[in-house]
Formats: structure tokens, C-alpha cells, sequence
């Protein structure tokens, strides 16, 4: 069989990208740990006032610049509001919903993800420039959905 010298040329290319690609993707995924947002994790939202860390919602320092924030969503409002972090700071976010779908996405960052009743969405963030980072509810979730928003204050540490 004879098959045209252009036509071995892209075979060996073609060949060639999907072993760098699947490299790639098995590199990332096995040796760097990367992984899709998990929202895998399963919780009663009927129960959600009753099931750790949901009974106390907040922002907890876990470690030397690392926050753990525990954040229930519900029409129309995130608990808890408003919060302060030094820049730096690396923010573990987990997020479940007590009633209908909500959005959770942090303007100007690449977080961003849906809450839905029964999971718990877990994101992490690090906060490397000082300011205010709006949190808004990006899915439609009933007549006060645009009011859903709080913020996260990044101040210089002293
Ligand atoms: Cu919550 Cu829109």
C-alpha cells in the first residue's frame, strides 16, 4: 500500500498531539492533583442548620494564611455576609443551598459554580491582590435573585 509522504507527515503529527495531549491531561491530573470541582459531596438540605459544618457557618483561619469558609445559600442571601481576609489569604469555600438552586461566583475570579439543594460544592481561592471581590448569584433563583450578593474585603496586612 502506498501512502502519500504528506499523508505520513500528518499521521505522525496527528499521533504525535494526542500522546503530548493525553500527557498532559494525565500529568495534571495524577501528578499535579488537578481535578474538577467536586460537587459529589451529598447533604439533607432540609437538614442543613442541623449538619456539621452547616450548623455554623462562618469563616474559620485553619492555618497560617488559609481560611476555611462555610457558606450557606438560600432566597435571597448568602450566610455568612460580609468578610475580611488578608491578601494572600487562601480561601477553602464550601457552599450547599437550603432551598433552590443559587449561583456562586466571585467577580474578577475564576470561581465560579452552582449550588444546588443536597451537594456540597467545595472551590478553593487564593486572594493575591488587595480589594473587594463581589459575590453574586449568577442563577435565577426567584423575585430577589439580583439583591443575592455579598463581599469579600482583601486588605494589605500589616
Ligand atoms: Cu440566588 Cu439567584
Amino acid at each position: 500500500m502506498h501512502i502519500h509522504k504528506l499523508e505520513k507527515v500528518w499521521l505522525i503529527f496527528g499521533v504525535a498531539m494526542l500522546a503530548v495531549f493525553l500527557t498532559i491531561i494525565g500529568v495534571s491530573a495524577f501528578a499535579s492533583g488537578n481535578q474538577p470541582p467536586s460537587d459529589a459531596t451529598l447533604i439533607d438540605p432540609t437538614k442543613v442548620d442541623q449538619t456539621k459544618p452547616f450548623d455554623k457557618p462562618g469563616l474559620t483561619k485553619i492555618d497560617d494564611g488559609v481560611y476555611e469558609a462555610v457558606m450557606v445559600s438560600q432566597a435571597f442571601q448568602f450566610t455568612p455576609g460580609d468578610m475580611e481576609v488578608p491578601k494572600g489569604a487562601t480561601i477553602n469555600f464550601l457552599v450547599t443551598s437550603k432551598d433552590v438552586v443559587h449561583g456562586f461566583q466571585i467577580v474578577k475570579t475564576n470561581v465560579n459554580m452552582m449550588v444546588v439543594p443536597g451537594h456540597i460544592n467545595s472551590m478553593s481561592y487564593t486572594f493575591k491582590e488587595a480589594g473587594e471581590y463581589l459575590i453574586v448569584c449568577n442563577e435565577y433563583c426567584g423575585n430577589g435573585h439580583h439583591m443575592m450578593a455579598t463581599k469579600i474585603k482583601v486588605v494589605d496586612s500589616e
